[in-house]
């Protein structure tokens, strides 16, 4: 029997192994050169903290709150895509765990069950991740219904006008089978014409005209707050700002869409800088430790959304290996708070971590 994992990272073997090698190649990979991909991660290790010590730490708090809703730890779930190929369950199975893990899912659009299965697996706060799709209605009729079903927020991605080149996809001729839940990927629908049938579907339905005025229009179909998810640049923070964001998500997309875009945290800096505190960001892309989730919060980020340990957890041993995942990042970060000197978040000050562009 394969040995228990200790860390994040060692779920990923457990998953490759559990995994048809088309499926486990699609979670994992990022585009082109993927150097964007590895970037994700190494620069999270080009960071050192500077602990505190001498500070009664025998009481620990990591809860805080996004939106005003309450969650046990800065570790939320990131939004991907068919679940159902990583685990039967799928979705359901990953809605419960986040539940039983008191943190918040946001549910991809791309989701292997609908806003309503999902809704009804268990009691808890989520999100939904919303594509748009060219001609408006089907991302209208999933707001409506994911406003319907209790959803409390949009997380509109914004970093995918189309599909990045995910090139083990395309080797492998990665074809999505039919799944419970077409709504958002009709992947039997297309021609793929002997590639990758994502590609051919993303790139068919993604509109490539959605732009800044469009937050408003989606402001105009629901009354829940909507983040954007995949702002990467000051310009476009003030932007989001402007436009009425209710918060952002420094993201790019795992690596998955835009390969030499800056590892997520070397910007999470210049983001909260812009955004000067008016509305909350969160960061996503290579965090696998509680020392990364410290440095992000160090940084100025207001919590984390992990990817693809998740579906790794999912993979491996499902619901359980998915809260597995949630309790060794939180039990980390909680570690890391009490070696660094940080009874509560907002002990996490700046002058907590070192990055390659401090002088001292
Ligand atoms: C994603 N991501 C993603 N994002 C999104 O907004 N909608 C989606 O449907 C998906 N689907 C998806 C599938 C897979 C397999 C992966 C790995 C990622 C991106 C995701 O929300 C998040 O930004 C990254 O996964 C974060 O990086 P890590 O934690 O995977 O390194």
């Amino acid at each position: 029997m394969a040995s228990e994992p200790v860390n994040v990272s060692e779920f990923e073997a457990l998953a490759k192994k559990a995994l048809p090698k088309m499926y486990f190649d699609f979670y994992a990979g990022g585009a082109e050169d993927e150097y964007t991909l590895k970037d994700n991660e190494e620069a999270y290790q080009r960071i050192t903290i500077r602990p505190r010590v001498l500070v009664d730490v025998s009481r620990i708090d990591t809860s805080t709150s996004i939106l005003g809703y309450p969650i046990s730890s800065p570790i939320m779930v990131a939004p991907s895509a068919l679940h159902q190929l990583a685990n039967p369950e799928g979705e359901l199975a990953t809605a419960r765990a986040s539940a039983a893990s008191n943190t918040i899912m946001i549910l991809s659009f791309s989701s292997s069950y609908n806003v309503e299965e999902v809704a009804a697996s268990c009691d808890a706060v989520r999100f939904f991740q919303l594509y748009v799709y060219r001609g408006r209605h089907i991302a209208a009729n999933l707001v409506e219904r994911a406003e319907r079903s209790g959803y409390k927020a949009i997380v509109l991605t914004v970093d995918c006008p189309r599909l990045g080149r995910r090139e083990a996809d395309i080797r492998n001729r990665m074809i999505v089978p039919k799944l419970k839940n077409v709504e958002g990927f009709v992947s039997n629908d297309v021609d793929a014409g002997g590639g990758s049938n994502l590609e051919a579907y993303a790139n068919s339905t993604f509109d490539p005209t959605l732009s800044w005025k469009d937050v408003a229009w989606l402001k105009s179909i629901t009354s829940l707050p909507i983040l954007l998810k995949g702002i990467l640049t000051h310009e476009d923070a003030l932007k989001a700002v402007e436009v009425g964001a209710a918060g952002v998500i420094v993201s790019n997309h795992g690596a998955r869409q835009l390969d030499y875009s800056p590892a997520t945290i070397t910007v999470v800096e210049e983001v909260v800088r812009a955004v000067k505190g008016k509305i909350p960001v969160i960061v996503d892309g290579g965090v696998r430790r509680g020392t990364d989730v410290f440095k992000a919060l160090a940084l100025g980020a207001q919590a984390v959304l992990v990817g693809r340990p998740i579906i790794y957890g999912l993979a491996a041993k499902g619901e359980q290996g998915v809260k597995q995942v949630i309790q060794m990042l939180k039990d980390e970060f909680e570690l890391t708070m009490a070696l660094a000197g940080c009874t509560s978040l907002k002990d996490i000050t700046r002058s907590h971590v070192r990055t390659d562009r401090d002088r001292f």
